[in-house]
This record gives structure tokens, C-alpha cells and sequence, in this order.
């Protein structure tokens, strides 16, 4: 492995702004001449000011691979996926990179703009739930390689909308383990999963090894697992070539800010206090992007068919910890005789369940030749830097994602919760109107509408009435609860029980 220097590269693009490339608008062949959806459409207005932003990669390089050519990298408008897609376009030039999204409401396409005019790189706006779409990518651009990264990620969500977490993550990747199957040209599938499959930690536990049972405890967490035994079963049925990836967490620029980091810096940004979960005694490790990219890249060129790898960071963090780190960020002297962290911190209700850690041995990953190169607070440093100039820009308006608690997507928009429950009260409810003829509409950029895979819009009416209920029932926790930061120990009895859940053959 030869490190190719800094992470940081010059934008490639041209200097002055001109109109969005074919590249990066739905592939010519499957724009079916409807102008799509409101929120697509906002993902396809370019404002050009991404021209500003450095364009960020990870460091590795290997020797290409001669079974590879044309790699789709699902969910490629995302947060770590666009890590991936801007490593791997511009390291491997001879690698034709195609970046697959839907443009959820997480998405940005300004995270692969800066690739626009490079030759190896193509956006197709697509949906994995959809086969036909999926079959005519892989088809399209011959695709030897599969990175499927694309998911429903926020794990807050999936307390109230977790049909969309199954129909994304486990249907979505079943449609793509069955295209792969079927097209016959593929070399790798690389499934991407999480840490969080395993369940939680005890501390002083030994970190799970690859072998460890799966048993996770939330709907996002549990359609993650749930994905991983298809994956495994098209490897042991049919010898569909996989490797799965679990990772901690991530984060760096470029990740929507409904995610811890970027939402408490935009936050303090707008000089707001912090909205802590729970007691904040939660720990979680973290891992920069660009070591994640690096990591996604080592497995790619030197990982085997039919193994599983943690990626871990060394760095572990409570949200409390989090909270004094990002206020250090923000100029306050938290070692100062006057401070005081519940100054700054709005303690919200918890999720229903909050795994209090996570912990996963990443040996495997190591022997590969893969290093963690940036510290939590070398990472955290870019990371508020990068926010600090472009986070309230990026993806439009984030103010309803910043000052909830938890953020609510109805239609591919982020909406409060207060708009949630009063547009749905009255009886009319506008947003779910609103959602029904957005996905109506939505092109799925090959020749396909959702509603046709799906057959209506999955899991509206049980989204809006989830959201009511938790929403009412947090205002009268929170009233009941003003709880302090001394609070930590309800959660201790629940950790280290025994593990009775699913079990995967570790390959
Ligand atoms: N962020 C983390 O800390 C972390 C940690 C471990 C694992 N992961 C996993 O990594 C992957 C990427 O996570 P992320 O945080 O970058 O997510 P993200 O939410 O930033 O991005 C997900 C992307 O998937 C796209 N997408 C969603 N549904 C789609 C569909 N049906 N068809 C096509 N595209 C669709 C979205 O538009 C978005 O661009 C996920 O599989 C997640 O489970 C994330």
C-alpha cells in the first residue's frame, strides 16, 4: 500500500460556474420528461458554491485490480458513501465509478459535484427497491463491482418509520443481491453494514470479533442484521462473490447534520444549546472519513470473497464528552470555575432504546494493512471547520433538522414535529398529501416509478401516527423529567445480558 499523500485535494472542476452536467442528472435515457419531485428537483439546482469547498478523499492507493472496471456505488449522494466515490474516481482514474441514489433527503449532490467533469464518474438517479432500475444500471454500465452503501442511516428515525427501514435496507438489498445474482457480470458485492448489528456492549467487555452473535436492538440496527443474512445467503446459495463491512461510527464533513457531530456544531453555530439524548453517558466510537474511505478502499483491493470486517476507531467518546470537546471548539473554557455543562446542553427524552456502547475488533481489518491516521480530535477539529463554512449551506435549510429533538421526513423532506402533528390533527393532512404525490411523481431515473415496485407510498399513514404519539409523549416526559447530568446508572442493568439473538457463520 503506497499512502497517496494528503486527503485534500484541489477541486477538479472548471472555474466558473456552468449548468449541472448530464452526469449528474438523471442518466438521458431514463428521464422520463416528468420534472420530478420537489425534493429531487432541489437536489438538482446547483448553486455552484460547492466550487469553494475542498474536495476531500482518503489516502490510500493500491495496485488496481484486473477483475475490475465499472464499480456502482449505491447511495452515493450520502454522507460516506460520497467519501468512496470521490477516493475511488479520482485515485483510480482507470475505475469507472457509478454513483446510484435516490436523493433521499439526506443526500447532497454537492458531495459529488467536484466530479462532474471527470471522465470515470456518472450519477444515475435511481432506487434500490426498484428492479428494473437496478437491472438497467447494471446492465447499462456493465458493473463488475458493487459497493451498497445505501440505507436509511439515522437510527432516531427507525423508532417511528421503520417500515421505510426494512422496505430500504432489506428489501433494497435483496433487489440488488438478486440483479448481481442475475446479471452474471459480477466480480464483488461489498455489502456495508454496522457495528450496531452486534448489540450492545458491556463495558469491560472484550470487543466483538467477527465470529460474535448478531443481536441488535433497534429497528434501524435489526434491518442491518436482517440485510446481512440475505447477503449471506446469496454467497452460500448461488456463490454470489460478497464481503460484508461492519463499521463503527463515522463522521467528517459532508454527513447531513440529523447525525450527532454535525448537528450539535450547527447548533452551537446558532448559538443554541446542545439536544442531548438521555443522561449523555452514552459512548460511541468514532472513525474520521477519510480512515473510513481507506478502509472501504483496502477492503476493495485485498479484502476476500465471502469474509466480514469491523471497522473500528480506537477513539471511544460519551455524548457528554462530545458536548465539552465541540464547546473547547467554540471557544468556552470548560476547565474555567464558572462553567457549567448544563448551561449549554437541553436534555431531551432518550430513544425508546439507546445501546449504551459499542465495540468491535478490528484485527481483521489491520492484518489487511489498513490504519486509523486521524485522532477523534485532530477529525473533530476539520469537522466543526468544515461546518463551520459550509454546513448551514450544503444541503438548503436545516433548521428543522438542527432543532428537534428528533427529526421527522415526511414526503423526502425534513418537516418539525410540531408541523407533523398539526397538519395531521386536523384531519386533513397536508404532509401526507404532500408525500403521496411527491412519490407519485418520483422518477426513478430508469424508467420506473416507485409506486409501481411498491405499490403505494410504504408506511405514511404509520409514520404520521407514530410521530404524534412519541411527540406528545416526549413533551410530557420531558415536563416530568428535567433530568440531571448527574443521572447514569438506570440504564447499567440492561447492559451485558446475555446474547440469545441471531447468529451468522462468520466466514
Ligand atoms: N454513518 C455512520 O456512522 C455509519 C456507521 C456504520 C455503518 N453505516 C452504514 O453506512 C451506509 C452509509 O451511511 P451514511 O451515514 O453515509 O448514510 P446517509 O444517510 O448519509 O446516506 C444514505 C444514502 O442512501 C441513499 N438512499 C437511501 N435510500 C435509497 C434507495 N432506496 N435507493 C438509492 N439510494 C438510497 C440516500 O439518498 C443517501 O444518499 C449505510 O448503509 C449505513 O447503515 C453508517
Amino acid at each position: 500500500m503506497a499512502p497517496s499523500g494528503s486527503n485534500k485535494r484541489s477541486c477538479p472542476s472548471q472555474p466558473t460556474p456552468a449548468p449541472p452536467s448530464k452526469r449528474q442528472q438523471r442518466a438521458p435515457a431514463t428521464d422520463d420528461g416528468d420534472d420530478g419531485d420537489d425534493a429531487a428537483r432541489g437536489h438538482f439546482h446547483d448553486s455552484g458554491f460547492w466550487r469553494d469547498a475542498p474536495v476531500l478523499t482518503g489516502s490510500t492507493k493500491f495496485a488496481p485490480l484486473a477483475d475490475c472496471k465499472n464499480i456502482l456505488v449505491t447511495g452515493g449522494a450520502g454522507f460516506i458513501a460520497s467519501w468512496v466515490v470521490r477516493h475511488l474516481t479520482l485515485t483510480y482514474p482507470h475505475y469507472n465509478i457509478v454513483s446510484f441514489d435516490k436523493l433521499d433527503y439526506c443526500a447532497s449532490l454537492n458531495n459529488t459535484r467536484c466530479l462532474s467533469a471527470q471522465p470515470n464518474f456518472t450519477f444515475v438517479h435511481g432506487d434500490i427497491t426498484s428492479p428494473p432500475s437496478v437491472q438497467a444500471v447494471l446492465r447499462t454500465h456493465a458493473i463488475d463491482t458493487v459497493l451498497h452503501f445505501a440505507a436509511q442511516s439515522h437510527v432516531d428515525l427507525s423508532f417511528g418509520n421503520s417500515y421505510e427501514f426494512t422496505t430500504t435496507n432489506v428489501y433494497g438489498t435483496h433487489v440488488l443481491l438478486d440483479c448481481a445474482k442475475n446479471c452474471g457480470t459480477l466480480k464483488r458485492f461489498i455489502h456495508v453494514s454496522t457495528d450496531e448489528v452486534y448489540g450492545e456492549i458491556a463495558e469491560g467487555n472484550a470487543d466483538c470479533k467477527e465470529s460474535a452473535l448478531l443481536a441488535p436492538t433497534n429497528p434501524y440496527a435489526a434491518s442491518k442484521a436482517a440485510a446481512e443474512m440475505l447477503v449471506h445467503s446469496y454467497w452460500k446459495s448461488f456463490k454470489l462473490p460478497v464481503v460484508i463491512v461492519r463499521s463503527n461510527n463515522i463522521y467528517g464533513p459532508h454527513q447531513f447534520p440529523e447525525k450527532v457531530i454535525p448537528k450539535f456544531t450547527l447548533a452551537l453555530e446558532r448559538k443554541l444549546p446542545l439536544p442531548l439524548h438521555g443522561d449523555g453517558l452514552h459512548t460511541r466510537r468514532y472513525l474520521f472519513a477519510s480512515d473510513a474511505a481507506d478502509a472501504f478502499d483496502t477492503i476493495l483491493h485485498r479484502g476476500t470473497i465471502g469474509s466480514t470486517y469491523n471497522v473500528g476507531s480506537s477513539d471511544e467518546v460519551s455524548n457528554l464528552r462530545l458536548c465539552t470537546m465541540l464547546l473547547q471548539q467554540y471557544g468556552h473554557d470548560t476547565a474555567a470555575p464558572g462553567f457549567r455543562l448544563a448551561d449549554h446542553v437541553r436534555h431531551t427524552v432518550d430513544r425508546p432504546f439507546n445501546d449504551r456502547r459499542y465495540a468491535v475488533d478490528a484485527t481483521r481489518l489491520r492484518e489487511l494493512g489498513w490504519r486509523q491516521k486521524v485522532g477523534f480530535e485532530d477529525g473533530l477539529r476539520r469537522t466543526v471547520a468544515w461546518y463551520r463554512r459550509y454546513g448551514e449551506r450544503w444541503w438548503g435549510d436545516v433548521g428543522k433538522v438542527i432543532e428537534g429533538a428528533f427529526p421527522v421526513v415526511v414526503g423526502g423532506v425534513v418537516v418539525s414535529e410540531g408541523e407533523s402533528e398539526s397538519q395531521t390533527v386536523g384531519g386533513d393532512n397536508v404532509l401526507e398529501e404532500k408525500a403521496k404525490r411527491t412519490v407519485g411523481r418520483e422518477s426513478n431515473g430508469v424508467e420506473e416509478k416507485r409506486s409501481t415496485v411498491n405499490g403505494e407510498v410504504n408506511g405514511i399513514d404509520i409514520k404520521t401516527a407514530t410521530t404524534i404519539k412519541r411527540s406528545t409523549e416526549e413533551k410530557k416526559h420531558v415536563a416530568k423529567n428535567e433530568i440531571g447530568l448527574e443521572l447514569g446508572t438506570k440504564h447499567k442493568a440492561s447492559i451485558g445480558k446475555k446474547k440469545t439473538a441471531l447468529s451468522v457463520g462468520d466466514q
